[in-house]
């Protein structure tokens, strides 16, 4: 079985509190976007589950996201089955794009089918949340979506679903680790501050990416001050990479620029295909150590 494994966005972060658990509450805003991996599954003659993958990057134990939800479906449904797993990468790995949980939510839903779970979408993704906080999100196949919780309460953005953004991708050559990310973040609590409330600030945001009639382009009704992510001062602090990429961006006159999730990843709002095209070029000249993608909702 072939599935296609997109990558995510968040148009903005808001980190509210840090909860006992130590994991954080957040609201966000998630989008899809066109870059994808490949995921083959095939069942095995055994019980185990093996993972492979075109690149050295990807864990191939029991780490790994596809393997903590296939282990799931088969130790509850299915406890003589085995799968080999493939992954095809195209999204970098630890970069903020999500690809690791986007992974496991194609396993998840291809393996519903495989097995002829007929499992429904919210329960896959209760399963979903056991795997990862960003896992749920790719479970309902949407473009646009508030993620509250840990990111994985998912709640779809049916106002948005004319909506088709492009963007020029920045990932740098770093592994960030999330984890480390959050941990740094409550050391420096107070290093950020979000420009107005996180309801007006999410409810703002939503309508200006909500496509305006006629023939108005849709960035311009984009408040470049509404892209708001917690975590982007901690990571630059940590990897001021991440700075040289938005000054990059900065120089180019582009200014709806934001780091998704935990980084590095950097990604601008562009007003059409044909000027991230053309920005790309330029910026992947600048510095070819940078994988610079041209990437659109999905
Ligand atoms: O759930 P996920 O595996 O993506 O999270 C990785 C790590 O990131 C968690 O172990 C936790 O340290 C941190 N995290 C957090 N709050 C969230 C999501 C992740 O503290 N909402």
């Amino acid at each position: 079985m072939y599935l296609k494994s997109f990558a995510k966005v968040n148009l903005c972060l808001k980190v509210i509190n840090k909860r006992r658990d130590g994991y954080h509450t957040l609201k966000t805003i998630f989008e899809r976007i066109s870059l994808a991996d490949k995921i083959i599954l095939k069942p095995r003659k055994d019980s185990l589950i093996k993972i492979s993958s075109d690149n050295r990057d990807v864990p191939r134990d029991e780490s790994n996201f596809c393997f903590k939800a296939a282990k799931l479906l088969r130790d509850k449904f299915r406890p003589l089955s085995g799968l080999d797993i493939k992954i095809i990468k195209r999204i970098p790995v630890a970069a903020g794009l999500g690809g690791g949980s986007s992974n496991a939510a194609a396993v998840l839903l291809g393996l519903n089918r495989l097995w002829g779970l007929k499992l429904s979408k919210v329960k896959l993704a209760k399963f979903a949340g056991k795997v990862g906080s960003d896992v749920a999100f790719f479970i309902y196949g949407l473009s646009f979506a508030l993620g509250s919780g840990k990111g994985e309460r998912i709640k779809p953005l049916n106002i948005l679903k004319k909506t088709k953004l492009w963007h020029i991708l920045v990932v740098p050559k770093i592994h960030v680790s999330t984890p480390l990310i959050y941990k740094k973040y409550d050391h420096f609590s107070g290093l950020t501050h979000a420009p107005i409330g996180k309801k007006a600030m999410q409810k703002q945001l939503v309508r200006g990416l909500t496509k305006p009639p006629g023939n108005v382009k849709l960035i311009t009704s984009v408040k470049p001050y509404l892209l708001f992510n917690s975590l982007e001062q901690v990571t630059i602090r940590l990897y001021p990479e991440v700075r040289r990429i938005k000054d990059a961006f900065s120089q180019l006159g582009l200014d709806r620029v934001l780091m998704s999730g935990s980084g590095p990843a950097v990604f601008a709002i562009t007003s059409s295909f044909k000027n991230a095209s053309r920005l790309a070029k330029i910026l992947q000249k600048r510095e070819r150590s940078w994988r610079v993608f041209v990437v659109k909702t999905v």
